[in-house]
């Protein structure tokens, strides 16, 4: 998967303000703040272009909004006190404007529902992930005073037709999300509550997207759902039917030159379908975000995760054996309620057992209302949560820097994405197995597809230059 600062499917730990100024003669102006993983910015751009077409322009200066967004995440209670944090920040600029109006959308929306309005009177417009279409009218209420939520969950609504307004990206990769909300239930997740049943988006809508971005200059786009795997559209009569495998071809078919990545794939669902059409198409990436939340068979049938550790294993053998330069990633959940010592070495033996090239690793929070928090206790005290953590975090630091010191010496075709952070003088840009790599600028512009001879590396980036 992807850095946390480049929107990945994962939930950001810093909220993210789009940044652009545009529509600057609109008197009335709109100021968001994402929280949470790239289908929830991605939410937010689509909520940009209705407040667009509504006679709103942009700003990037919350005091100068009439309208302040902020669009949630409610993975972990983290998560939730972050944005609870920055709403009492936001009622205070309320005090100095009292015409401004602030809306929470989002996930944390759909969980409190009209809590935050009436117990807290933190905000004036509470507007759930499926109810984006009626913001302007929740924004009329509000102006006369009257109460303003929405959180309606729908079965049909994936915002297809509307074309999101790429605010802040770098104009060289890109999201597009495929499907909405997720059937599975996994015990410890919040979000079958927060997203409602799972739907897939009409294929040839997507590839209109990716193709629109294409034509636009994007070298990279990522294809998002909760669970790709189990993507699966039908059109109205049933002659024609687009599994993922399919969808990954129609958009890789769209330009060579056009770079494919998807974000999350589910261990019980991931077919050989979808490996094989990886392997047979040079422009969708090497790189499989596979979460495994734990090691132990016994915990991931607690997660009701519906497989097994086995299993798991399996699907990375067959991984291997199809695309045989694939990275694999995952996500891992440590102190998941009764995890005992001996669960704890299975995750280890895990880890090492796969050389994950990445992972995400948190300790469990536990949410309100899911089946983990009715049926078990959460009973792993923080102090072990977050002792096993550091433990798996350097077991897996130290995997990833073997994998990255393999790659030392290796030319690697990599997408520039911008300046590195720390160094003007120096562009960063991923490979296709989504490791990232730092290198001196040299004749390379940004979205040039350039060769780069890795020199060295740490346990997050390779160093290289730029080979001819
Ligand atoms: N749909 C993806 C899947 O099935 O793997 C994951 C989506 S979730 C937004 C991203 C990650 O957050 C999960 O893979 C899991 O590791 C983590 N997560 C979800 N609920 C959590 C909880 N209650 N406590 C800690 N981590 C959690
Ligand atoms: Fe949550 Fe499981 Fe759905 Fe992923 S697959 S979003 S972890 S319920
Ligand atoms: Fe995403 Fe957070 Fe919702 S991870 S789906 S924004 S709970």
């Amino acid at each position: 998967m992807f850095e946390l600062t480049e929107k990945t499917m994962d939930e950001s730990k810093q909220g993210s303000a789009l940044l652009a100024d545009v529509n600057t003669n609109a008197h009335k102006k709109f100021y968001i703040e994402s929280y949470g993983c790239a289908m929830n910015f991605n939410d937010s751009e689509i909520v940009a272009s209705i407040l667009f077409e509504h006679g709103y322009g942009s700003t990037p200066v919350v005091e100068d909004a009439n309208l302040i967004l902020i669009n949630t995440c409610s993975i972990r209670d983290k998560a939730e006190q972050t944005v609870r944090h920055r709403l009492k920040h936001f009622k205070g600029l309320k005090r100095r404007n009292k015409e401004t109006l602030v809306a929470i959308m989002g996930c944390m929306a759909e969980r409190l529902k009209d809590k935050l309005l009436e117990e807290e009177k933190l905000v004036d417009i509470v507007i759930g992930p499926d109810a984006y279409r009626t913001l302007p009218t929740l924004i009329a209420e509000a102006q006369s005073g009257q109460k303003s939520v929405n959180v309606l969950l729908s079965r049909e609504e994936t915002y297809g037709d509307i074309n999101p307004v790429r605010l802040d990206g770098n104009g060289v990769t890109s999201f597009v999300s495929i499907m909405r909300g997720c059937n599975n239930m996994c015990s410890f997740c919040v979000v079958p509550f927060t997203r409602g049943r799972e739907r897939s988006r009409d294929a040839h809508s997507i590839v209109l997207e990716a193709k629109a971005l294409f034509e636009n200059g994007y070298k990279e786009v990522t294809l998002l759902g909760q669970n790709v795997d189990s993507y699966r559209w039908e059109n109205h009569d049933g002659t024609e039917v687009v599994s993922f495998a399919k969808l990954l071809e129609m958009v890789a078919l769209i330009d060579p030159r056009f770079r494919i990545r998807f974000s999350t794939s589910h261990p019980k669902d991931m077919t050989d379908d979808v490996l094989h059409i990886i392997a047979k198409y040079d422009n969708i990436c090497n790189h499989i975000h596979l979460p495994i939340q734990s090691g132990s068979t016994r915990i991931l049938q607690m997660m009701n995760r519906t497989y097994t550790k086995e299993w798991y294993l399996h699907q990375v053998k067959r991984i291997k054996e199809i695309i045989p330069d694939c990275a694999i990633s995952t996500d891992l959940i440590i102190g998941f309620c009764t995890e005992t010592a001996e669960d704890h070495e299975e995750t280890l033996s895990v880890i090492d057992h796969c050389q994950f090239d990445f992972a995400y690793m948190y300790t469990y929070s536990e949410r309100p209302g899911t089946l983990a928090a009715r049926r078990y206790t959460d009973d792993i005290p923080e102090d072990v949560k977050n002792s096993r953590l550091s433990e798996i975090i350097t077991r897996q630091r130290l995997n990833s820097h073997t994998s990255n010191l393999a790659d030392v010496g290796k030319i690697f075709e990599v997408l520039v994405e911008g300046p590195s952070k720390k160094n003007q003088a120096e562009y960063c840009g991923r490979t296709s197995s989504n490791k990232m790599v730092i290198f001196p600028k040299e004749k390379a512009s940004v979205c040039d597809f350039v060769k780069v001879k890795i020199l060295s590396c740490t346990s997050g980036t390779l160093l290289g230059s730029i080979v001819d």
